[in-house]
């Protein structure tokens, strides 16, 4: 029934071809899920470690509500490899190698994930998988033949320290050494699921949507982006969870990237550990499962609180982000200080989520039709907060309270009256340069809304900027359609004609129908930035919009 999503127009075609799609999706059709060592230990770790966590994820119950993948990050290979040419363990770490903790970890009931990476060194300077700086060949089909006699069936392969040669451009090095990296899986006869790490290199370039457009191909999931905060031992209360609003704010534009058996990554679930607080933990739980992303908790699990434990495990909110229709969330509304997202699920349901990221209580009352419901009186909905199990029935209007850094998340399901929702909220755009400098790394900083008044300005959440993307792609704000007329964009009487006619490309790019051109913006003296036609250049920071949907 939900099953008819967003597509506007032709030129939304997916960039893969059937049956590369039903090759990838077939391996990973729901986000992975599992434990990795890297942000809590990073390389203070031996096989112990590996194998304490382990027994922890069987013995919280983790395990068995899907947590049970052990994936072992960087630092478990010597800094070179041995007289054959194989890829060694550290022996400190690994005394008696990988393969015995391979073992163990899989006769536990669990599965077993490991690390490399696509250049000469991992990012800890210990042996990669890929070309010498000086050039050569790559190691990718031993190591891959190698990890599957270890009964791997999780490779996260790392970008650090490619080899670009002189005349190819890091897109096209990337590109090569990650489609190596896939055959070689293919053919050790393994099946493993294929982390791609290789668009994090490009984070705020152009580039950044050209390897994004090609991943999917190759495997089924990638990180697009900054790491997030790893423990450190010697600030253990240090707060982490900027790191998890900015991982939130770059990742959830994407969703268009995404798709049952792709899936964009966030990077890892450090909700619990030091540096978090339950509430903090209740957002990242709960954002990360309303973007269908990857659930990989990062974590020393045996000092998990049993309070966390409930949050990480709440079986409700996983089916959220376990959902087929691999949904991300649209951006419902945003202001200062609030987001609030909605994501369709297969079943006819949606879920539904109000994250405060400002610093005193928000309470929201938002009408039905702001989400994109019908205005219908016999519309009304029926809410249960997966956090607290309590339900609402005959709801009109949702109304809650949400204190800060929390998120109160929902499964919601609206009477017939209501109809399947519009896809309403915001449109956002990236502000050129807002990822480089850490400090400008705020929710309000990164992304602008797109205003009925011609302006992109910071979101304030105001009727203006709630959009609603029709599937005969048009966009509609305050009962009328975005057009374009005399070359620049207007708003007007909605007509159905190809001047109100937006083709969504896979880059972000909105071009008009009838004269080809790209929305973009344009800096203006004083004030916000101002809309304006333009011809569509190659992933131009202020022509690449997220849509609701
Ligand atoms: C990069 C990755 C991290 C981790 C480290 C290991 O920073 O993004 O997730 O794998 O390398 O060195």
């Amino acid at each position: 029934m939900k099953l008819n999503r967003l597509m506007m127009g032709a030129a939304l075609a997916f960039g893969l071809t059937g049956a590369a799609f039903a090759q990838t999706s077939a391996l990973s059709p729901t986000p992975p899920m599992g434990w990795n060592d890297w942000a809590h230990y990073e390389c203070r770790y031996t096989a112990d470690t590996i194998l304490a966590n382990a027994r922890a994820l069987v013995s919280t119950g983790l395990a068995a509500r899907g947590y049970d993948r052990v994936t072992i990050d960087d630092c478990w290979m010597a800094k070179h490899r041995n007289a054959k040419g194989e890829l060694a363990p550290n022996l400190k770490r690994f005394p008696h190698g990988i393969a015995p903790v391979a073992k163990a970890v899989q006769a536990m009931g669990l599965k077993f994930g490991i690390y490399e990476d696509s250049g000469s060194e991992t990012c800890g300077g210990f042996a990669g998988s890929g070309e010498a700086p000086s050039g050569g060949h790559a190691h990718f089909k031993q190591d891959m033949r190698q990890f599957a006699s270890w009964g791997v069936d999780y490779v996260k392969l790392d970008g650090c320290n490619v080899r670009v040669p002189e005349g190819v451009s890091q897109n096209d090095a990337y590109r090569k050494a990650y489609a190596d990296a896939s055959a070689a899986i293919k053919a050790s006869g393994t099946k493993m699921i294929f982390l791609e790490s290789a668009p994090a290199y490009f984070q705020g370039t152009p580039a950044w949507y050209d390897v994004l457009g090609w991943v999917g191909q190759y495997g089924q999931l990638w990180r697009e982006g900054s790491d997030i905060a790893v423990y450190n031992p010697k600030h253990p209360s240090r707060s982490r969870f900027h790191s998890v609003e900015w991982n939130y704010v770059y990742n959830r534009p994407l969703g268009r990237y995404q798709k049952p058996g792709n899936w964009n990554d966030p990077d890892f679930i450090i909700g619990g550990d030091a540096g978090m607080s339950l509430a903090q933990t209740r957002s990242q739980v709960a954002l990360w499962a309303m973007m269908s992303a990857p659930l990989v908790l990062s974590v020393d699990v045996a000092k998990l609180s049993p309070a966390s434990i409930k949050v990480i495990g709440n079986k409700a909110v996983i089916a959220v982000d376990q959902d087929k229709l691999g949904a991300t969330a649209s951006l419902v509304r945003r202001t200062p200080s609030s987001d609030v997202l909605l994501k369709w699920l297969a079943d006819g349901d949606y879920a539904l989520a109000v994250f405060n990221h400002g610093k005193q209580p928000v309470n929201v009352d938002l009408p039905l039709t702001d989400l994109g419901f019908a205005s219908a009186a016999a519309c009304h909905l029926g809410l249960r907060n997966l956090w607290t199990g309590a339900r609402q029935t005959d709801v009109h209007a949702l109304k809650a309270q949400v204190l800060p850094d929390d998120t109160v998340i929902w499964r919601v399901r609206p009477s017939a009256a209501c109809g399947d929702a519009t896809h309403t909220g915001a449109i956002v755009m990236t502000v050129p340069g807002s990822w480089k400098d850490p400090a400008a790394r705020k929710i309000d900083n990164y992304a602008r809304c797109l205003s009925a008044k011609g302006a992109v300005e910071r979101c304030r959440g105001d009727a203006s900027e709630r959009w609603t993307a029709s599937a005969t792609g048009q966009l509609h704000a305050n009962g009328k359609c975005l057009a374009e007329a005399d070359g620049q964009p207007t708003l007007a009487s909605c007509a159905g004609s190809a001047a109100q006619h937006w083709i969504y490309r896979r880059n972000g790019n909105l071009v008009n129908a009838a004269d080809h051109r790209c929305l973009g913006v344009v800096a203006t003296k004083a004030g916000p930035m101002r809309w304006q036609m333009q011809t569509c250049g190659h992933n131009v920071a202020t022509q690449i919009w997220s849509l609701p949907g």
